[in-house]
């Protein structure tokens, strides 16, 4: 553990001391050493190694090594666009999301909810840097000011509560929990309390009604923001809410039912409003808006069947989000443009990227032979135990996704190449790569589905 800690740390010294012409080759390898031997963890999530300062179990093996996977396709993803500025740009780049990727990475891993805490709110800070300082247009400012004010008005009564937690308890260890015998206060408004303090991890998710900032953040972050922001931040939502749920011992779900109520409904809502959208990356935050209420819903019903399924989409939806924006990036870096209208009849000019495009957008419609199936199989199963009609609703869903996938397919894909488009360079020997690394994993998990399962 500690290993791979330093080896994260020693990325800086190799980001200021490499020679300016071999800085992203350097970085990228040593981001895929690390990355192999992250995946170790699975071997010990079954024994839930933990010490005073990490904890690898079920929960937190396969997001760490999600993270530390995506390390090195952000950098593979972001070469072309941000080695044409001045070398030190570049520097404080790598650093940054070397920074922001650890600060996640630490958030998963360490066992005392206070550090969580810490590096949960940590992570804000380089992703608002890379937004404000990279990101495209001047409409930067305002997704950053977004970002910041929803995660601290969220992060309050969060360490209102782990204050409160560790004054009574006088620890905020959460393997301590199963011997602690927690007994709550009885509150006068339970439903509210699990509001207030899951609301740092509803805003980061994020739950319909307060999504606000992600179509916004990812329009305007650089490649590796909106990657990082996918594949990894938004999981720290999920993994917070499904971390600290032994420590409140009442039945969740009828104390949460309108939060319930509003993440079913937000699931349908963003799905339909994906058909509206003419921009291609807050098309895709959009459906990562609607995958992760589906994450809510299976983290309220908090059944081992929906717990499953909750750790399944996340993991799926790290990598295929993540995809998605990095085909979006790569037609962006062409045509500098978003919007899907001038993008389309790209099949014409990148037919391998058409398979691409097409591999990817079936994985995000969770067909049966991907990891994303297993996930949303999972929780509808868990849903249609809870509730019928709640299963009818979200079944809604899925037709919804297929409608906005063959939009996206089509509108990018197929009739002819717009007028004003005179050279295109053709895709790189990278770029595949950088996909195939992303389908890879979603693909060879489906045959061990149960190394991602608590
Ligand atoms: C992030 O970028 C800023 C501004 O570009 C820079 O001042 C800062 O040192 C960088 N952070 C890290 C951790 O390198």
């Amino acid at each position: 553990m500690l290993v791979i800690i330093s080896a994260w740390f020693s990325l800086f010294v190799t980001t200021v001391l490499a020679p300016s012409k071999h800085l992203w080759a350097l970085v990228t390898t040593q981001g895929f050493f690390i990355a192999f031997f992250s995946v170790h963890w699975f071997l010990l999530q079954d024994f839930n190694f933990s010490n005073s300062l990490f904890y690898i179990d079920k929960f937190s093996a396969p997001l760490a090594i999600l993270t530390c996977w995506l390390f090195p396709l952000t950098m593979l993803a972001s070469q072309s666009k941000i080695r044409l500025e001045p070398v030190n740009r570049q520097r404080t780049y790598i650093a940054n999301s070397t920074f922001l990727q650890l600060m996640t990475l630490l958030a998963f891993t360490t066992s005392d909810l206070m550090l969580f805490f810490i590096f949960f709110e940590a992570s804000l800070l380089p992703t608002m840097i890379m937004i404000t300082r990279w990101g495209a247009q001047e409409q930067r400012l305002e997704a950053g000011t977004y970002l910041a004010f929803y995660t601290m008005v969220g992060a309050v009564p969060l360490l209102i509560w782990f204050t409160e937690f560790y004054s009574t308890h006088g620890s905020v260890f959460p393997t301590l929990t199963n011997t602690l015998h927690i007994t709550q206060a009885t509150m006068n408004y339970p439903g509210l309390f699990w509001v207030a303090y899951n609301l740092a991890f509803l805003v980061k998710l994020p739950m319909y009604c307060l999504h606000l900032w992600l179509p916004k953040a990812h329009v305007e972050a650089p490649i590796a923001g909106s990657m990082i922001l996918a594949g990894t931040l938004l999981k720290l939502g999920g993994y917070g809410i499904l971390r600290t749920s032994p420590l409140i011992q009442e039945n969740t779900i009828n104390q949460a039912l309108p939060i319930m109520l509003i993440a079913i409904f937000g699931v349908l809502t963003t799905a339909l409003l994906c058909l509206r959208q003419t921009d291609l990356k807050s098309l895709i935050a959009m459906s990562s808006v609607s995958h992760m209420n589906l994450v809510i819903a299976a983290a309220l019903i908090s059944s081992p069947w929906s717990y499953a399924g909750a750790m399944a989409m996340m993991i799926a939806h790290g990598l295929t989000s993540s995809a998605l924006f990095c085909l979006a990036n790569s037609f962006y870096e062409r045509t500098n443009s978003r919007t899907m209208i001038l993008l389309r009849g790209a099949l014409i000019a990148f037919p391998l990227a058409g398979a691409w495009w097409l591999t990817i957008i079936l994985y995000n419609m969770a067909l049966p032979p991907t990891i994303n199936f297993a996930g949303e199989m999972l929780i509808m199963a868990s849903l249609y135990g809870w509730s019928p009609l709640a299963f009818l609703i979200v079944a809604l869903n899925l037709i919804f996704t297929t409608a906005y996938t063959l939009y996206v397919l089509w509108t990018t894909q197929r009739s002819s190449l717009p007028k004003h488009i005179k050279t295109l360079y053709p895709y790189q020997t990278r770029e595949h790569l950088l996909l195939f690394l992303h389908i890879l994993p979603g693909f060879l998990l489906i045959l061990k589905p149960e190394l991602i399962f608590p």
